[in-house]
């Protein structure tokens, strides 16, 4: 099997491209990424001279290059991650999270078809998954839950890109018979994650001693999930999920957005000596998100009943151990937030 990892080098790519490389010996596993400011090969620095292993440095809104990629590598399978991701952003900056979200899953359908519809191949054995979020079902009140059979009703810009992407992904699969599958998560945490997201910007701040920004008054609620059970959700669906359907992944984990920065300040104190309290006392409450959905929560029913997949890890084990590695990681932080991330693919590739 020969498969195209896109966004790799971002937070959750990094942790699905570590684990096919670790349990996949006979795959060649390519990861394609353009690095932007989301991207750092120092997430995959361990596995990077794996012999299945491959990085490429691309750009997914890049047609002609997507087509020639897929006409020399002949993809078994596709698993596409790359993406712009954070929904600030996207209320800056709407016109990318089109152009990368949209076109560019556009590209890489397009190739896939070229490649395998025309040549004939037998598509049961190829596979396109798209990985996509919970948002594109949009805000839930203070109960239910979002299933696979919940309507779509994007509010970010971001969503509304994911969403377009899922429905074009979905069109492709139904006029052109494209085998594809797609899973829609919540909200992700753990080691690797860039430092403007709500975990890790919480604890650089408190390292930092800086103000934590908490949003209105930060009564939202988001559904947690261990990145590493995410990457196995993948693995899992990209072996076993029927062609055509979809599966919701999430870590039954609600939190609002104050207990959890509250619960981080506490961790924060007692890992640095602070005394008891002295991180919450950097909190401070700022103008809310425009357009901030209330609550995202995931039905994973599905998942779990048929592939059997569930979360392996406690809240408590998981955001103790994410707290851990970004306090041995200060550098890997600099690197990302100051640009330094881009000397690490110079040193290493501009040479091979
Ligand atoms: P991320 O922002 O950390 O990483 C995105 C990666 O995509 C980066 O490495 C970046 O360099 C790459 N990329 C961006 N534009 C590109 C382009 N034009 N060509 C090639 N590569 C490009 O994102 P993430 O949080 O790891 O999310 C990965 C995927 O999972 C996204 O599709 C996102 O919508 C989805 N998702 C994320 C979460 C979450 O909580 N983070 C939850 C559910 C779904
Ligand atoms: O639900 C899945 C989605 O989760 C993914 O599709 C997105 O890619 C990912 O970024 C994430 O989106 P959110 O907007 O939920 O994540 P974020 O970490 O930006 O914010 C989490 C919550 O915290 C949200 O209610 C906004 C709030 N927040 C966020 C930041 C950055 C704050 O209160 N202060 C902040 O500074």
């Amino acid at each position: 099997m020969k498969i195209l990892v896109t966004g790799g080098a971002g937070f959750i790519g990094s942790h699905v491209v570590r684990r096919l490389v670790n349990q996949y010996d006979s795959y060649e596993i390519h990861n394609l990424d353009a690095l932007t400011y989301a991207g750092n090969l120092e997430s995959i620095s361990d596995i990077e001279s794996a012999p299945n292993y491959k990085f490429i440095k691309g750009d997914i809104t890049d047609a002609s290059f997507i087509n020639d990629l897929f006409e020399t590598n002949k993809y078994d399978g596709v698993i596409h991650l790359a993406a712009e991701s954070h929904v600030d952003r996207s209320i800056s900056d709407p016109l990318l999270f089109v152009k990368t979200n949209i076109l560019g899953t556009v590209n890489l359908l397009n190739a896939a078809r070229m490649l395998w519809l025309n040549e004939g191949a037998d598509v049961t054995k190829k596979r396109f998954y798209h990985i996509s979020t919970d948002e594109v079902y949009g805000s839930l009140g203070a109960e239910g839950y979002f299933t696979e059979s919940t309507s779509y009703d994007p509010r970010s810009p971001y969503s509304a890109s994911k969403a377009s992407s899922d429905h074009i992904v979905r069109a492709y699969h139904h006029t052109y018979h494209l085998p594809v599958v797609i899973s829609n998560c919540s909200n992700n945490y753990g080691p690797y994650q860039f430092p403007e997201k709500l975990i890790p910007l919480m604890i650089m701040n408190i390292m930092n001693g800086k103000q934590l920004p908490v949003y209105g008054k930060g009564l939202n609620v988001r559904d947690w999930l261990w990145v590493e059970d995410h990457a196995r959700a993948i693995d899992v669906i990209f072996h076993k999920g029927d062609l055509g359907e979809t599966y919701n992944i999430g870590g039954n984990n609600e939190w609002r957005n104050i207990d959890l920065v509250e619960l981080i300040c506490d961790i924060m104190d007692q890992r640095t000596g602070n005394p008891s309290g002295a991180s919450r006392k950097l909190i401070t409450f700022v103008k809310d998100r425009a357009g901030h959905d209330l609550r995202y929560a995931i039905d994973s029913s599905k998942i779990k009943n048929e592939l059997g997949w569930t979360p392996s890890l406690t809240f408590e084990e998981g955001i103790a151990k994410t707290i851990d590695w970004y306090l041995s990681h200060k550098e890997w932080i600099k690197h990302v937030t100051t640009g330094e991330y881009q000397n690490y693919y110079e040193q290493q590739y501009m040479n091979r």
